[in-house]
């Protein structure tokens, strides 16, 4: 039976372990990706997990390629390009790094990208043809599988919703550019909403207290469950500009589904509600009341499942 190396790399956490094609998991283990620190402290840790990896659980299983996702990745030169969130430099050699560390046939895509072919073949959209999923958690990242295959495009980076414009003179994005979709919708802009409607309203609210850095999503959800009105406000905000951008989505790619997956995708109705409605309120009528918007069904420590299932698509298929 074929193993591979599965491994997500993401603004906060990094995801690895093993995966057969039945999507089982073995060694998962989650931990702190240090996005802000030196690349090469990521390699080095990186190297530790991977050698523990393998040699409590590979051992006896015959692991044949690795598969990774992350930010801003292009699958044919296999760097993650200017990745906004990192202090990685512009060029990481990503793929090349770890293919020398675990000596197996690497492939490196976006973490979304990857995210897509892991719903498409573990997850909730098995048997779906047309759908996006977006990640929203650190940044906001999308995958597009159109006709049944990965929309990879000319540099194989196709499908970077998060960075599509919602305001020419909004937030600063960490990409370079102004007023980007995931300074909004993300874990991250969730946050800034917050912090802006702080200082907009006067009505109590617990979150007041709370520093920038030490506020979580589960926090604003926790306080909008107790009724907290800038966190109720803020959960409308974000679905607002989220479902009219899916609205737009919809116009290029007529898709069946929408998959919400990450940190944002936890809060459920919270998040779900305005997005879908305003998501029907923009979407073009031909499509209205047909598409669905689901929240992923995976737990987020089953992320390995996508770059598992870049590994198997693209080696282990094709091999
Ligand atoms: C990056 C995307 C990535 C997303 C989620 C964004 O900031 O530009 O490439 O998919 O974050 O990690
Ligand atoms: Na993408
Ligand atoms: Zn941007």
């Amino acid at each position: 039976e074929k193993w591979v190396l599965a491994i997500d790399v993401g603004g906060t956490f990094t995801k690895l372990g093993l995966v057969n094609a039945k999507g089982d998991i073995l060694g998962a283990k989650v931990y702190d990706t240090g996005a802000k620190l030196p690349y090469k402290d990521f390699l080095s840790k990186l190297g530790i997990e991977l050698r523990q990896l393998l040699s409590t659980h590979g051992k006896g299983i015959d692991v044949v390629a690795a598969g990774v996702g992350a930010p801003n990745a292009n699958m044919h030169t296999g760097q993650m390009e200017d990745p906004p969130n990192f202090n990685w430099g512009t060029r990481v050699p990503l793929a090349k790094s770890i293919e020398d560390m675990c000596n197996l046939p690497t492939t490196i895509a976006n973490d979304a990208n990857a995210a897509a072919l892991g719903e498409m073949t573990f997850g909730m959209a098995r048997g779906m043809k047309n759908f996006v999923v977006l990640t929203l958690g650190t940044g906001l990242g999308s995958g597009i599988i159109i006709n049944g295959e990965l929309l990879t495009g000319e540099n194989g980076m196709a499908g970077e919703i998060g960075h599509v414009n919602v305001d020419p003179h909004g937030r600063k994005c960490n990409c370079g550019l102004t007023g980007c979709l995931e300074n909004y919708a993300s874990v991250t802009g969730l946050k800034r909403t917050v912090f802006e409607l702080i200082s907009e309203m006067r009505e109590e609210s617990t979150l007041k207290q709370i520093s920038f850095d030490d506020l979580t999503g589960v926090m604003i959800a926790d306080a909008a469950h107790n009724g907290d009105p800038i966190a109720l406000k803020a959960f409308q905000l974000t679905g607002e500009v989220l479902g009219s951008k899916m609205a737009d989505t919809a116009a290029h790619l007529d898709p069946e589904a929408f998959i919400l997956t990450g940190g944002l995708g936890k809060a459920g109705d919270l998040l779900l509600k305005p997005t879908i409605a305003s998501m029907e309120k923009n979407l073009f009528i031909a499509y209205r009341g047909s598409i669905k918007v689901n929240i992923s069904t995976a737990p987020s420590s089953h992320a390995i499942l996508g770059p598992a299932a870049l590994a198997f698509h693209y080696h282990v298929d094709h091999s």
